[in-house]
């Protein structure tokens, strides 16, 4: 039987640390080597990213923040195989990345749900597109939506949710495949700053009981800081690594981390990347 034909275990964290050290070494994670892109269009060549070389450990959450247009969206792109990269390789889990797979879960900006569809069905859209079996993934399904707080509305249509409870459905529809690793890209853009807050407490919430690896896209630098175990500072298009660093703040984080002076020191810094070079928007 396959994990994912289990409901979802979030109570036996022991399981799934086995799952982590059975994966340990230079396999796991994400490792992209020399990988650039530039766009071939009818105006001519628009290179999006500079070769970058970096991994992201199983179980990491990695944050990459950087100015608007420096190539954010199209990395996500690449590492879920939705785009090939100009030069360069990406191994997920070990595997090169040659096509869309199912190793990710992604989650954009905007929830995206289809209207028509109740909040359950929308989460389960990714188990009907793989034409997965649906009695299998059903209560794993439920026991996300339980976990993100949305028991008692998988009846509901998505416009009878806030803006919040649809961005947490959509993360639902992002882990129920129960894929390795989420992709986000800036998740959380287009709520209002309280609700924001609020799912950045949920979504690290989330990350540790289901262990899984995230990276998320974002250009909110105290977000970044927040959220990440290590930050990834891109720099202006064609996107580069301008820097990764460590955020030493201990787990699990309250709102009250923000006031750290370790916090307030490691935005300070990762600002001063882009007074030197523009603005951040
Ligand atoms: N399909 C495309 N064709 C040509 N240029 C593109 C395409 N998609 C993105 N770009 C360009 O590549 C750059 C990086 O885009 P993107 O990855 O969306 O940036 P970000 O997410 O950081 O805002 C931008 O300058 C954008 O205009
Ligand atoms: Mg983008």
């Amino acid at each position: 039987m396959s994990p994912a034909t289990k409901p979802i275990d979030v109570s036996t964290p022991a399981a799934h640390l086995r799952l982590v050290s059975d994966r340990a070494g230079d396999a796991s994670g994400i490792k992209l080597s020399g990988v650039s892109k530039t766009y071939r269009t009818r105006d001519g060549d628009v290179p999006s990213l500079r070769p970058l070389d970096f991994h992201i450990n199983d179980g990491e959450f990695f944050v990459v923040v950087g100015p608007s247009g420096c190539g954010k969206s199209t990395l996500l792109k690449l590492i879920s195989g939705l785009l090939a990269p100009t030069s360069g390789e990406i191994l997920v889990e070990g595997e090169k990345v040659t096509a869309p797979h199912g190793n990710v879960g992604i989650v954009f900006q905007n929830a995206l749900l289809l209207p028509w569809r109740n909040i359950l069905n929308n989460v389960m859209l990714p188990i009907d597109m793989k034409r997965l079996p649906r009695p299998q993934y059903l209560d794993r399904a439920k026991s996300l939506l339980r976990l993100v707080g949305l028991e008692g509305f998988e009846k509901k249509l998505p416009w009878q949710l806030s803006g919040g409870m649809q961005q947490r459905a959509s993360i639902c529809r992002a882990l129920v495949h129960d894929p390795k690793i989420m992709l986000m890209d800036e998740p959380f853009g287009a709520l209002d700053a309280l609700t924001r807050e609020r799912m950045n407490v949920e979504l690290m919430r989330i990350q540790r009981e289901t262990r899984k690896t995230v990276l998320l896209i974002t250009h909110s630098i105290p977000e970044a800081v927040f959220l990440a175990d290590r930050v990834l500072v891109m720099t202006e298009r064609p996107g580069a690594v301008a820097a990764i660093y460590d955020v030493p703040l201990p787990r699990p984080r309250s709102l009250d981390a923000m006031a750290d002076p370790v916090f307030t020191e490691l935005v300070q810094r990762i600002r001063k990347h882009f007074f030197s070079q523009g603005t951040l928007d």
